[in-house]
């Protein structure tokens, strides 16, 4: 059976961007710009989507094109069977990424019928507290994941393409007309302000933890580490500019993460609710409940979550496809059969994380990030060390002077710096989660440990006595 493959380049870069357009950009980027330093963290965000986000997306498109394959045979057929450990790796931050986010989607999904009848404009916070978890979560997850299942039912070209193609335009679109609207209303000046303002105190001060969270921020918002752009990259059957298609991924990305903050920061402002602290339930309780003061409340509210819905479901098929992908390449699954299996798994975890605060913050905010940068660290390693040339001449191949003048150094980043970076932030992080604190001196010899070790390895594996 021949290997699905996108139909049009701009399907696959649209597909690409409906994967890292997501809850990534609408809830978290404008709240951890406005809680980081304003636009000090804009700034500092966009630096380090380049150096380390860009890179790495770059990364793992070149594994997935030069294989062809998902994250596990990926290995196999680059070669390098002992690094499959590191698709098995990428495969589980699949189910822990998508085990939560569609537990988010069914909460969406609720609020976008919801804003049709008005139903929790009286008490926002009681309704969010009757549904956020419990059999009613269960439900609209379900509900969330047959919409995700049937999308990729379809197939590469006719589902995950073609819907994508409708969904990222609708988003800008949407959006841009919301950020247009709340421009009208009054006393919206103040969102921006607040939003938009540059605290480079803020900046000096918290200089460190500021990275760590534009990092994480970078990584989750580009949707690498769980093998979603390599198995995105692993469809693509023409050899085109990797570079030009990743970097307008990132920008798209970025541009509307900034949108979506032109829209929430205003509207916040205008309806009296300065922002306070972030968290699951804030846009849910604080922007839902101030709807039903607006003009046009409950069309504001379907097309506001509505949009925040199309958002979520096109970063949760790519998410749902890197194990269909898994099925079909190495187990002979037929598709219908393999989304079926990847349903059922989704099925048992999302209830599970639907059902339980506690689990659900474990694979949110712990998992999530630990996972997604072991498995980028990995797969840049790989293409750094083993790959090598071959890793160059993927990055060069149909693309013109650009890329060839940004090989090297991108090469450099692949191998040395992002990792170095990557394996620095997990130390910390991994430090700062068992409670025993870690050094930034103590982080920066196990970082280097790590990449020169990997190098040594790498050699001597190539040049056997
Ligand atoms: N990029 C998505 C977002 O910002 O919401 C989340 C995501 C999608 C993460 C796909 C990882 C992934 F593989």
């Amino acid at each position: 059976m021949t290997r699905a493959t996108w139909r049009t380049r701009l399907g696959f870069v649209l597909a690409a961007v409906g994967s890292a357009v997501g809850l990534g950009n609408i809830w978290r980027f404008p709240w951890l710009t406005a809680t980081n330093g304003g636009s000090a963290f804009l700034l500092l965000y966009v630096v380090v989507v380049l150096l380390v986000g860009v890179p790495g997306l770059l990364g793992e498109m070149v594994i997935g094109r030069r294989s062809r394959r998902n994250p596990i045979g990926a290995f196999d057929a680059l070669g390098a069977r002992q690094w499959r450990v590191l698709g098995g790796l990428a495969l589980f931050a699949s189910v822990v990424v998508l085990s939560f986010y569609s537990v988010v989607g069914g909460w969406i999904l609720r609020y976008t019928a919801a804003s049709a009848t008005g139903a929790y404009f009286g008490a926002p916070q009681a309704y969010f507290a009757a549904i956020d978890f419990g059999p009613a979560a269960v439900g609209f997850h379900v509900l969330f994941l047959l919409a995700t299942v049937a999308v990729v039912y379809a197939g590469v070209d006719r589902g995950i393409e073609l819907a994508t193609t409708v969904m990222v335009p609708g988003i800008v679109l949407l959006f841009g007309g919301l950020a247009v609207w709340v421009a009208t209303l009054p006393g919206s000046a103040g969102g921006y302000e607040f939003y938009l303002s540059l605290d480079v105190g803020y900046l000096r001060a918290n200089f460190f933890d500021v990275l760590v969270a534009a990092a994480g921020q970078a990584l989750f918002t580009l949707s690498v580490g769980a093998g979603a752009m390599l198995t995105y990259a692993s469809y693509i059957d023409e050899d085109r500019s990797l570079v030009a298609d990743g970097t307008l991924i990132a920008v798209l990305n970025t541009a509307i993460g900034v949108l979506a903050g032109l829209v929430i920061f205003p509207l916040l402002y205008s309806l009296d609710l300065p922002p306070g602290s972030g968290g699951p339930g804030a846009l849910f309780v604080g922007l839902a409940g101030g709807f039903a003061d607006l003009p046009f409340s409950r069309l504001v509210g379907v097309v506001f979550f509505g949009v925040v819905l199309l958002a979520a479901l096109s970063s949760a098929i790519s998410i749902f496809e890197v194990l269909v992908a898994y099925l079909v390449d190495e187990h002979g699954f037929v598709r219908s059969r393999a989304v079926a299996g990847v349903g059922g798994l989704f099925l048992v975890t999302g209830s599970a994380a639907a059902m339980s605060p506690s689990l659900f913050s474990l694979l949110a905010d712990t998992l999530a990030n630990l996972a997604l940068t072991v498995t980028l660290l990995g797969f840049l390693l790989f293409c750094g060390w083993v790959l090598g040339r071959d890793a160059i001449a993927e990055y060069e191949l149909g693309a013109g002077r650009i890329a060839r003048l940004t090989s090297r150094p991108w090469y450099y980043a692949v191998a040395v710096v992002v990792p170095l970076f990557l394996a620095f932030t997990l130390v910390t992080g991994l430090g700062t989660l068992v409670g025993v604190p870690v050094s930034a001196p103590q982080a920066a010899v196990v970082a280097v440990a790590v990449v020169g070790g990997t190098a040594v390895a790498a050699r001597y594996r190539a040049e056997p006595a």
